[in-house]
């Protein structure tokens, strides 16, 4: 699976030859001024909450590529109130089989108002599955247990988890994290951006590198293939 990092916790990985864009926050990113809105391509637009770091471009990205808003209802709802038509509402601990593939959303452990103050729901992670490979992006969050669920529900190939602290969980409960998910191959995200959520990149690496894991931090712009972890 293809996946393109376009800063803070926006990624773009392509599924089933669908181009799946997540939580596409740019054109007020700081770090992501090389990324060229205009180029962006999407099939489907995940949300996983209403914080404007997260919302971001999701209105103008949605109208620019005519991709579907994955996302909490309160936030499809505010999506549609603001001109977008294609949208697939959906809650905690629910599911759909999409043409990639399946969401689940799970839960998060963090705060979602939208940038106007309306109340945006429950803030969510997403499980994907699809017959390439399955990974989760958590979205906003705290360390959590419900995170073992996740772990013993599915086999997941890779997750793309917070580093940044402050707002969400930082590298050592990422770390604790991805034992959670049994899951050895960590993407980091929000981090960096906000001068509240900078990390030791190489320290950051470390930690993982000693519980046996594998921490990548993509440059912004970057593209890298991910592989099907091999059964053990
Ligand atoms: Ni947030
Ligand atoms: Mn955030």
């Amino acid at each position: 699976m293809k996946v393109t990092y376009y800063g803070h916790s926006c990624f773009s990985i392509e599924v089933s030859n669908k181009t799946l864009l997540f939580d596409p926050y740019i054109s007020e990113n700081p770090l992501a001024g090389d990324i060229d809105l205009k180029k962006i391509k999407a099939d489907y637009i995940l949300i996983s909450h209403g914080h404007g770091d997260h919302v971001g471009d999701a209105i103008e990205l949605a109208r620019q590529t005519n991709a579907t808003v994955i996302a909490a209802y309160e936030i499809t709802n505010w999506i549609m109130n603001h001109g977008v038509t294609k949208t697939h509402a959906m809650n905690i601990g629910g599911h759909w089989i999409f043409d990639f593939g399946k969401v689940k959303c799970v839960n998060a452990i963090h705060s979602s108002s939208l940038p106007d103050g309306t109340y945006g729901g429950n803030p969510m992670g997403f499980l994907i599955e699809a017959p390439a490979g399955n990974f989760y992006y958590a979205g906003d969050t705290a360390l959590h247990l419900d995170m073992k669920l996740i772990g013993d529900y599915k086999k997941i190939d890779f997750a793309f988890l917070p580093l940044g602290n402050n707002y969400t969980m930082g590298v050592d409960n990422a770390v604790i994290a991805s034992d959670f998910i049994k899951c050895d191959r960590i993407i980091g995200m929000h981090y960096d951006t906000f001068d509240m959520i900078k990390i030791d990149h190489t320290e950051s690496k470390k930690k993982f590198e000693l519980a046996g894991k594998e921490l990548t931090l993509m440059k912004i712009g970057e593209t890298i293939n991910m592989r099907q972890s091999v059964l053990s």
